[in-house]
């Protein structure tokens, strides 16, 4: 079957995509957008997580058909033309990316908790991000990337 996805501002067209396809395969394997990550493709990690319309979903347990018509965001499109996103300057200044693998899937869960809540506490900063595994980081680093970010746009908004 075909599918049509608005990914990242732009219409793709994925063609030959099989029933039980995910929306991960289609971005990673069919239009060229490796950001995602695929570890577990079982719901279990959250390093597959994207945007699907305005909610992070993790990408490997959305049918590609689901996501027909859609708009879908994926750590690629967070940047802008000046640079970085924000909340992925946070993950770089604090150093809480070791390996990467998971580092796609919790831009993207704390960039929807940052926008959402800017004046989130760390434990509703850890609820936002307990579908995000890491077995790297000890998250610490993370939870200051969040909280960094989150300030800047609790900032931005006063
Ligand atoms: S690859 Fe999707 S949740 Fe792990
Ligand atoms: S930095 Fe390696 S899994 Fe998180």
């Amino acid at each position: 079957m075909r599918v049509t996805i608005e990914v990242n501002g732009e219409r793709r067209t994925a063609d030959d995509v099989w029933p039980g396809e995910s929306l991960l395969y289609v971005l990673r394997e069919r239009l060229g957008l490796p950001g995602a990550k695929n570890a577990c493709e079982q719901g279990e990690c959250g390093s597959c997580t994207v945007y699907l319309d305005d909610t992070p979903v993790c990408a490997c347990l959305v049918a590609a058909g689901q996501a027909e018509g859609r708009s879908v965001r994926t750590v690629e499109g967070l940047a802008g033309g000046d640079g970085l996103d924000p909340v992925q300057e946070a993950f770089v200044a604090t150093g809480a990316v070791q390996c990467g693998f998971c580092t796609p899937g919790l831009i993207v869960a704390a960039h929807e908790l940052v926008h959402r809540d800017p004046g989130a506490t760390d434990a509703e900063i850890r609820e936002a991000l307990a579908g995000n595994l890491c077995r790297c980081t000890g998250y610490e680093k993370i939870l200051d990337a969040v909280r960094l970010a989150a300030a800047k746009k609790a900032g931005e908004r006063a």
